[in-house]
């Protein structure tokens, strides 16, 4: 393995790290997605999951193994804790892929080893070679990661590492597991690795951060200027509490400051090669896809994928950007894949032309799903003078990532007004094609109908988050709506879009919904199987 790359390695932890992230549950089939995604955004690694944890996870690890590890696809991983069980897991789930690694991990932290762990120092010693070499039975790949490093004692971290490189891992990868490291402090850390564990030269150094205190981006720029060739990170930041380092800003930030960066890659400073592989073009998609598959929304002003981040709105500012982009724009929106072009295409276009500009902005559906969109294209079309290709987006995404159908919205009406009591209608249909109708009055026409689906569908639940935003501006515009309701503690995400929001929240709410069944059915097999194997 070559070590010696001038490049950063992007390893993107959103199926696994991120999914960790409260009620980001994704499906299989929504990992795949996500998956293929990532793909085309062109990060090098994907950690698909954490094999050992649950059949489902296992399941979908395999699939994308099969699916999107191939030849010059991107390197699959799956995570394992430093035990064989979880191990095997992972090799097996992963053998489908053309290049495949195994990420083991344990802490070596004080307080993690004597409260969580309850193992000795000596123990975690003869452990990791261990592990590592149990590993390397099933990948050439192996990744080790000394869990709470950012909380552990230098002089035990460089001794695990040096046994874990020489038991065979290629990657060592140094987490801020509590996002508890400054910027300074997190690259000393790195600094004082490749100083005093003697075999480093034979891994690459990888950082994984978490962003409880706002530092993960920072503390890996600072770990980049002191060795680090490879970091993990989610779209977004999604992940565990306040989630993982952003992979847009880190790309970005190397992107648009390769200048600065470029000399700790012992490159000249004015070289124009990017210092990544990722396909900056593809980050604001990317960004929506998970958004709207996890449901979780993101901020406005968020850096570089938020709404606001590339809005003026103070005159000066605008003034400033019509005489000379560059006197407020550090970028181009366009590098993220954000664009304003009108497509050129009416109610009259036809099938051919709407499938080109879905392939000029890189969807691949397949030939139902293209029909599906083209009739909801025709039905936007007809109530909407212009479609962006933001518009075309929202609809491909609208009826290509729905749940699965267990109960699909036939009919919502509403009446409501002021002196008036918001009164609604559903209509809803099942698996077995029975129709279901019911009406509910609410404190608003949202609450109606949501009032209204839930005597059809009669499972408790509670609606924790609703939004909406609009896609475009303009009067003729379409919403976007997301939701997320519990569960028995359990987090479900629904989404919609459509010019007409009442419809667009009551979509959102069946699809969460379906969300829900389908989690409750998958319980349920589960159950039947093991009582079947008692
Ligand atoms: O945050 C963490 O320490 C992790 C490890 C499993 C790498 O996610
Ligand atoms: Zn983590």
């Amino acid at each position: 393995m070559n070590t010696q790359t001038d490049r950063i390695i992007i390893f993107d932890t959103t199926l696994r790290d991120g999914e960790q992230s409260p009620g980001a549950t994704l499906n299989a089939e929504e990992k795949l997605t996500i998956a293929r995604a990532l793909a085309r955004l062109g990060v090098d690694i994907i950690e698909a999951g954490f094999p050992y944890a649950s059949a489902g996870d296992f399941a979908a690890v395999q699939k994308i193994a099969e699916t999107i590890g191939v030849e010059n696809g991107p390197t699959i991983c799956g995570l394992a804790r430093a035990a064989k069980n979880d191990i095997k897991a992972a090799g097996e789930a992963l053998k489908p892929a053309a290049k495949a690694r195994i990420h083991t991990f344990i802490a070596t932290s004080d307080i993690h080893l004597e409260y969580k762990l309850k193992k000795t120092r000596q123990e975690v010693l003869a452990i990791v070679p261990e592990m590592v070499a149990y590993a390397k039975t099933f990948v050439d790949d192996v990744e080790f990661s000394p869990e709470d490093a950012g909380r552990s004692d230098p002089e035990f971290l460089y001794a695990v590492l040096e046994l874990a490189i020489a038991a065979g891992a290629t990657t060592v990868n140094i987490p801020d597991t509590v996002g508890y490291t400054t910027p300074a402090e997190f690259g000393a850390i790195i600094r004082g690795i490749k100083e005093n564990v003697p075999n480093i030269d034979q891994a690459i150094i990888s950082v994984h951060g978490h962003n409880d205190l706002g530092l993960a981006v920072a503390n890996f720029l600072e770990a980049i200027k002191n060795g680090a060739k490879q970091l993990e990170c989610t779209i977004n930041g999604i992940g565990e509490r306040a989630g993982n380092a952003a992979l847009e800003e880190l790309v970005m930030a190397l992107h648009v400051r390769r200048q600065y960066f470029n000399p700790f890659l012992g490159r000249p400073p004015e070289s124009t090669e990017p210092l990544t592989n990722i396909d900056t073009r593809q980050i604001y998609k990317t960004s929506r896809l998970v958004s709207n598959l996890t449901g979780m929304m993101v901020q406005p002003n968020k850096a570089i994928v938020g709404a606001n981040a590339f809005a003026h709105e103070s005159g000066i500012h605008q003034d400033g950007v019509l005489k000379h982009k560059l006197t407020y724009e550090i970028m181009d929106a366009e590098s993220i894949g954000l664009t304003n072009n009108l497509i050129v295409l009416g109610k009259l276009s036809g099938r051919n032309a709407f499938r080109t500009r879905l392939q000029e902005l890189g969807f691949e559906l397949s030939e139902t799903e293209l029909n599906k969109a083209f009739v909801r294209f025709k039905d936007v079309a007809d109530k909407k003078k212009e479609i962006s290709d933001w518009d075309l987006e929202a609809i491909v995404n609208d009826e290509t990532q729905q749940a699965p159908e267990l109960f699909r919205l036939e009919l919502v009406q509403v009446s409501c007004g002021d002196n008036a009591k918001p009164t609604a209608t559903v209509t809803l249909r099942n698996q077995e094609g029975e129709e279901l109708t019911d009406a509910a009055i609410g404190t608003g026409p949202v609450d109606a109908i949501y009032k209204a689906i839930n005597r059809v569908v009669n499972v408790p639940n509670e609606l924790i988050e609703f939004s909406v935003k609009s896609v475009t501006a303009g009067i003729d515009a379409m919403g976007e709506v997301t939701i997320r309701l519990r569960h028995e503690g359990r987090i479900y995400a629904g989404h919609a879009a459509n010019t007409d929001i009442i419809v667009a929240s009551a979509r959102a709410y069946v699809s969460a919904l379906n969300r829900l069944f389908a989690a409750l059915q998958q319980k349920e097999k589960s159950e039947c199987d093991s009582f079947r194997r008692k």
